[in-house]
């Protein structure tokens, strides 16, 4: 599968208004990030990683800099243009699942596909593969109310697949779950990740997610502090 550089951040400055001034939540960062990466953003709550993963997934802009995703200029994008390059090639991973909760555990995967044309006998292939990726076809018919944790997680990570796009953007997707649930679901992006070379960011401050990270870049204070290149990550 073709590699190279998906991601590409340069200088990038994100400021918040607050009151009549600013506040700089991301303070000059430049970035690569390869195809088929598994990395992390990882640092103390405050550093900036949630605001830097939503402006990678095109959900907020940069105030200085660029952000450069799959050779599109994430400043320059219509609304159009964005919800486009989400629809179609990024994939949300949220702590709190995001679950529709009248739904099915099929529903809710399904609904992430209902933007595109596809036939029904596609969609329900797709829909079905989605859903064993994370070993959850016996529980179609189920509610998310009747699920454990780590079963809506398993829901949410089929939700953000199933377009097979090519980045997931995973923002402490383990912090409600047990360390069981962690290891199972990490488990399961994990081998998405070497299957289907989907790239894997995550903003984390939980050691069992690094255990699994290629690559985790810290952040404090909105800056990069240390830029490691993980060898030996459980896989
Ligand atoms: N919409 C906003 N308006 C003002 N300040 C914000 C906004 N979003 C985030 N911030 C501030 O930016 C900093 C970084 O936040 P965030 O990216 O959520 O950090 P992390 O995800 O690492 O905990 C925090 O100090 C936060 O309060
Ligand atoms: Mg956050």
């Amino acid at each position: 599968m073709k590699n190279g550089t998906i991601i590409s951040i340069d200088k990038l400055i994100k400021q918040f208004p607050v009151g009549k001034s600013k506040f700089t939540a991301l303070n000059g960062l430049t970035l690569n990030i390869e195809r088929g990466e598994f990395m992390g953003l990882v640092g103390p709550s405050g550093s900036g990683k949630t605001t830097l993963l939503n402006i990678i997934g095109s959900l907020d802009t940069p105030s200085m800099g660029t952000v450069t995703v799959l050779d599109q200029s994430i400043s320059s994008l219509s609304h159009k243009q964005s919800s486009r390059l989400r629809n179609r090639h990024i994939g949300f991973i949220f702590q709190t699942y995001n679950l529709l909760p009248v739904y099915t555990v099929y529903e809710n995967v399904e609904f992430a596909l209902l933007l595109q044309k596809l036939s029904a006998s596609a969609r329900k292939k797709a829909v079905m593969d989605a859903l064993e990726w994370v070993g959850l076809t016996d529980k179609i018919k189920s509610k998310p109310a009747m699920l454990s944790g780590g079963e809506c997680q398993r829901v949410a990570i089929a939700r953000s697949m199933v377009k097979r796009p090519d980045i997931v953007l995973a923002d402490e997707p383990t912090a409600n779950l047990d360390s069981k649930n962690s290891h199972h679901i990490l488990q399961t992006m994990k081998k998405l990740n070497k299957e289907l070379n989907t790239t894997f960011i995550f903003a984390t401050h939980d050691e069992k997610v690094m255990q699994y990270l290629n690559r985790k870049v810290s952040l404090e204070d909105g800056q990069i502090v240390k830029d490691e290149v993980i060898e030996n990550s459980k896989n």
